[in-house]
């Protein structure tokens, strides 16, 4: 059994009235894979943000390596070792792909040295990027704009990469291109929390899977298990919780 770095117990957020997230529980061990699947309104980002210290949960425990950090600024979740990149990107279209590297290595360590080492290594993850590190991140492609935003968070050196609607807007092309990185960067012992409407694409690539529909967990398992679960296509086609 692997060693648990992330444990959210009955989290629940909401915005005035709106109740998104009602009693959510997900578990990710150290190195772990883990996808959070569910159509559009499940309640996704709204638990991310909670994780991330966007959003303060109304109920509910986030424990990050062993210690409660609910409702902790996210300044202080990146310290931590999580690296969250939010649905939309949010890159600074404004500054270089460089300094959006060096924003996130910052984060991390101010030692000049370290700085510059977490940059190069992104720059070997993303050649595209190498080639474009004095362009503005805002003129970049949506695929490469996902690219940055992930090398941005893998800058700080985390120990839980957490990412919001990889597919959103991109093309099949580029998303061949990005799944294999994920994989790959788990090989290497980084663990993976991906949140993502294509069931298929993340069921694929990740070890275990929760389903969310209408701010609850409805289904959770092995990822190989869901693949061909009916239920799972009964919650994407909204069948089900009405
Ligand atoms: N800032 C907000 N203010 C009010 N309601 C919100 C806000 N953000 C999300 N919601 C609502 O919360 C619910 C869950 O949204 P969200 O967490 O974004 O779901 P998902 O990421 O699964 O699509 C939806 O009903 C959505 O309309
Ligand atoms: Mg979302």
């Amino acid at each position: 059994m692997t060693q648990m770095l992330l444990r959210i117990s009955d989290l629940q957020v909401a915005y005035g009235h709106v109740q998104a997230v009602r009693g959510v529980s997900i578990e990710v061990g150290d190195g772990d894979f883990v996808a959070v699947i569910g159509s559009n309104g499940a309640g996704k980002s709204s638990t991310m943000k909670a994780l991330s210290g966007v959003v303060q949960p109304v109920a509910g425990r986030i424990e990050f390596d062993g210690e409660d950090v609910t409702g902790q600024p996210s300044h202080a979740m990146v310290r931590r070792g999580l690296a969250m990149v939010p649905e939309g990107r949010h890159v600074f279209s404004d500054q270089t792909v460089e300094d959006n590297l060096r924003v996130g290595a910052f984060v991390f360590s101010r030692e000049p040295a370290k700085v510059e080492e977490a940059i190069e290594h992104a720059y070997e993850l993303f050649p595209r990027l190498a080639e474009r590190r004095a362009q503005l991140a805002g003129s970049l492609s949506g695929g490469e704009q996902q690219m940055l935003a992930i090398a941005r968070g893998l800058a700080s050196s985390p120990r839980l990469l957490v990412i919001d609607e990889l597919s959103l807007g991109l093309a099949p092309k580029i998303l061949e291109m990005l799944f294999p990185v994920l994989v790959e960067l788990n090989k290497e012992g980084l663990a993976v929390l991906l949140v993502e409407q294509l069931a298929n694409q993340a069921l694929a690539v990740s070890r275990r899977a929760y389903v969310m529909e209408n701010g609850v967990v409805s289904i959770s398992g092995e990822s190989r298990a869901l693949a061909s679960d009916p239920r799972v296509m009964e919650a994407y086609l909204g069948r089900r919780g009405h």
